[in-house]
């Protein structure tokens, strides 16, 4: 099984927030795409529920990690809302709610693995399941489980990686030790291509939207923590100090570093 969706990589990976934090973070001071993340996705949550977003609605979200969605969107929440943050890390879940509570945000909270969702069966409006599905070993099961728990009207909101993404630092990783893959060494990682397929067996409606972005790197110390930040196929904390020389060079010659994230949200509706 590859790293990326091995249950005891993922649960050390999302012990606490720290790694993914780093991630977040490179994408945060770099990105050319001016409109913070979460306000990307929440736009698209928005147009997803259409003119239903002001009724009283019961909002799911899977593999939430820090809860920065909703504590990025306070202001935004409709009362009338009801929202539960779940994750498998129960550390994450510790994290979302302080994050929430400091936000001003009310929700539930369950510690809960996407393959066995205990929520009753069409009861939710929205699922919303961003940057988590391909981490899940039994992808098509978690799949059936979102379509059992949503209501006929309801819809999924998932948030993905396309092929390519962030290619430039496989290819910088590959430079800085040859030992490790010049392109992404993972599997299907719930890609647009996988994703549409997936999704298309389950839902009568599914829409890619593309969410373009790329990131011009000034300083080495966000690039190393991120790159070292642990996802497969990054360098070992073994060769920080390396990595850290290696990427200072480059960013000595070059003036900069850019990568692409090919990112974007898959919207269905109509559970089959
Ligand atoms: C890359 S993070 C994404 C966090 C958040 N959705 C975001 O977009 O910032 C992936 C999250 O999925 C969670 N996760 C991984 N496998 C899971 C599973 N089988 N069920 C529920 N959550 C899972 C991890 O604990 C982690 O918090």
């Amino acid at each position: 099984m590859h790293p990326i969706n091995d249950p005891q990589f993922v649960s050390r990976q999302y012990q606490s927030d720290r790694n993914l934090n780093a991630r977040i973070a490179l994408h945060q001071r770099f990105s050319t795409n001016k409109t913070p993340w979460s306000q990307r996705v929440f736009d698209q949550l928005l147009a997803a529920l259409g003119a239903r977003a002001d009724a009283a609605l019961q909002l799911l979200e899977l593999g939430a990690g820090p809860g920065t969605l909703w504590a990025e969107n306070q202001a935004r929440i409709p009362a009338s809302w009801r929202v539960v943050l779940s994750d498998l890390s129960p550390g994450m879940v510790a994290t979302a709610q302080r994050n929430l509570a400091a936000a001003g945000c009310v929700a539930a909270y369950l510690v809960a693995d996407a393959q066995h969702i205990p929520v009753a069966t069409a009861s939710c409006d929205a699922v919303v399941a961003n940057h988590m599905l391909y981490h899940i070993p039994d992808r098509a099961r978690a799949l059936d489980e979102i379509r059992r728990v949503l209501k006929p009207d309801g819809i999924l909101l998932a948030a993905t990686n396309g092929v390519g993404h962030m290619a430039e630092l496989h290819a910088l990783a590959h430079r800085f030790n040859p030992s490790l893959p010049a392109t992404d060494p993972s599997p299907s990682r719930f890609s647009f291509e996988d994703g549409l397929a997936e999704l298309g067996a389950r839902f009568a409606h599914v829409n890619l939207v593309r969410s373009d972005n790329s990131l011009v790197i000034t300083e080495a110390e966000p690039l190393a923590a991120y790159m070292l930040s642990g996802i497969p196929g990054t360098v070992s904390p073994t060769q920080r100090g390396a990595l850290h020389r290696f990427i200072a060079g480059e960013l000595a010659e070059k003036g900069e570093i850019r990568i692409t994230p090919v990112t974007g949200f898959l919207v269905a509706s109509q559970p089959r």
